[in-house]
């Protein structure tokens, strides 16, 4: 009996894929094995976006299709463990794999079959077809609400850090939709989006101070949610009153929100990065805990995540009561903690980290490192945590540019060393906006 192996992600299916199920095809005779290592999410992001559908999903159309007889998980982007197992007597690919990062993986498959005999077979690259033109064209098509909320639990079961950026209105919401980088053969690129409580309040030329109203902020967030596709978490404050904070959960999992991120604070809001400079005052951990509660009731999926934001370290608590809070509020039902800290390091997070991470209830862990910025990703991997927000940055890089422009155009009495220095070219901003022309 002939085995025959091919891994693939098979997101969106494509005559280039059905091409090399059809050469495999053209080795079999009766009885053979047409085996698909179909890459799980683990391993698909661990180097490019997640895919749009699921393993069980994708699992369900490959195995639909001619010729293959079995469908096994392919867990790393290295073939090897699953080639020691089956021990194929063909891996086929498409022979875009012998360049780019993909020829080391190449490599390492040819070693391995050697070992038995197994070949590799490479099948020409079908021209035409471009997985990332498919995925533009999705990307346009857009998301369902039920797709975006389920898309940060799907995250954070596939990748150890998730990275979230701010937006504040459609246009920097997609900045964070559609920047990316090329990373060593890596498309790197955010997750999802914070709906920022301080930038959208600056953004609206208001202070952080619990000020605009649900009305105002979902406008903002509608404005985001048309042009992006990627999982958002709100910034909800405090959530207001429980009476209020049901209907807020009811509304932003009706409109696809990933997770409301709450924080333990009551009477009027100030932003806590002010700490104790300014009158904040904490809620009890019980009636947070009823708050959060109450909210894991409003909701109809289990998709939608309450996350509780502890800020006894902002209050200058110490971690103790930090540690107890999180305890009594991921037993009230909340999805996962931020801890927030407004220390120039990341001691004290790192070590409210060390104490979360032993507890036997844990849950996703969430930090803000606006005031540690010096912080690195790898960091905060290996502190596991899950989730970083860079919550300010955008609304930050883009006030002062526009109050330079601003300056120099009072300063020259006419626009055009503003335009020179400070502007994106004209043609490039009429054009910025597909569907201008
Ligand atoms: C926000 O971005 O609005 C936050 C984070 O809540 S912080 O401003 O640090 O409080
Ligand atoms: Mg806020």
């Amino acid at each position: 009996m002939t085995k025959i192996y091919i891994g693939m992600s098979a997101d969106l299916l494509h005559p280039g894929h059905l091409n090399i199920i059809n050469e495999a095809r053209k080795l079999m005779q009766n009885g053979d094995e047409l085996i698909i290592g179909l890459l799980t999410d683990r391993a698909i992001a661990s180097y490019k976006r997640l895919p749009y559908m699921t393993w069980e999903q994708r699992k369900t159309i490959i195995e639909n299709v001619k010729g293959v007889t079995t469908v096994i998980p392919q867990e790393t982007l290295d073939y090897v463990p699953n080639l020691l197992k089956i021990k194929p007597d063909f891996v086929l690919h498409g022979d875009d794999w012998k360049t780019g990062i993909q020829a080391q993986t190449r490599q390492r498959v040819i070693e391995i079959m050697s070992q038995w005999n197994g070949k590799v077979i490479d099948i020409p690259y079908t021209e035409g077809i471009s997985s990332t033109k498919l995925n533009k064209a999705l990307k346009e098509v857009g998301t369902t609400p039920e797709i975006r909320c389920h898309r940060l639990r799907r995250l954070l079961e596939s990748k150890n850090l998730i990275t979230i950026c701010e937006a504040h209105d459609g246009l920097s919401g997609l900045i964070v939709e559609h920047t990316n980088i090329n990373e060593a053969g890596r498309a790197i690129e955010f997750d999802g989006i914070w709906i920022s409580s301080l930038t959208q309040s600056a953004a609206k030329g208001k202070p952080d101070i619990g000020y605009l109203d649900t009305t105002s902020r979902m406008e903002t967030l509608n404005d985001i949610l048309e042009v992006t596709t990627k999982p958002i978490i709100y910034d909800g404050d405090n959530g207001g009153p429980q009476e209020h904070f049901v209907f807020t959960v009811k509304t932003l999992e009706r409109l696809g929100v990933s997770a409301i991120i709450i924080e333990d604070k009551v009477g009027l809001k100030k932003n806590s990065l002010f700490g104790t400079e300014v009158f904040q005052e904490q809620d009890s951990p019980e009636d947070f805990a009823q708050k959060i509660n109450a909210g894991k009731q409003a909701q109809i999926s289990d998709d939608f995540m309450i996350i509780a934001r502890i800020e006894s370290l902002i209050l200058e608590q110490g971690i103790q009561d930090a540690i107890s809070r999180a305890k009594i509020y991921l037993d009230a039902g909340a999805d996962g903690i931020m801890i927030h800290s407004r220390s120039k390091t990341f001691d004290e997070i790192k070590e409210f980290t060390t104490l979360y991470n032993q507890l036997p209830n844990r849950k996703p862990l969430v930090v803000v490192p606006s005031s540690y910025p010096q912080v690195t990703e790898q960091e905060l991997l290996e502190n596991n945590i899950n989730i970083v927000i860079y919550a300010n940055h955008l609304l930050r890089a883009a006030y002062p540019a526009m109050v330079k422009t601003a300056e120099s155009i009072l300063r020259n009495h006419r626009c055009k060393e503003a335009s020179d220095e400070y502007c994106m070219k004209i043609k490039d901003i009429i054009t910025l906006i597909p569907g201008a022309k």
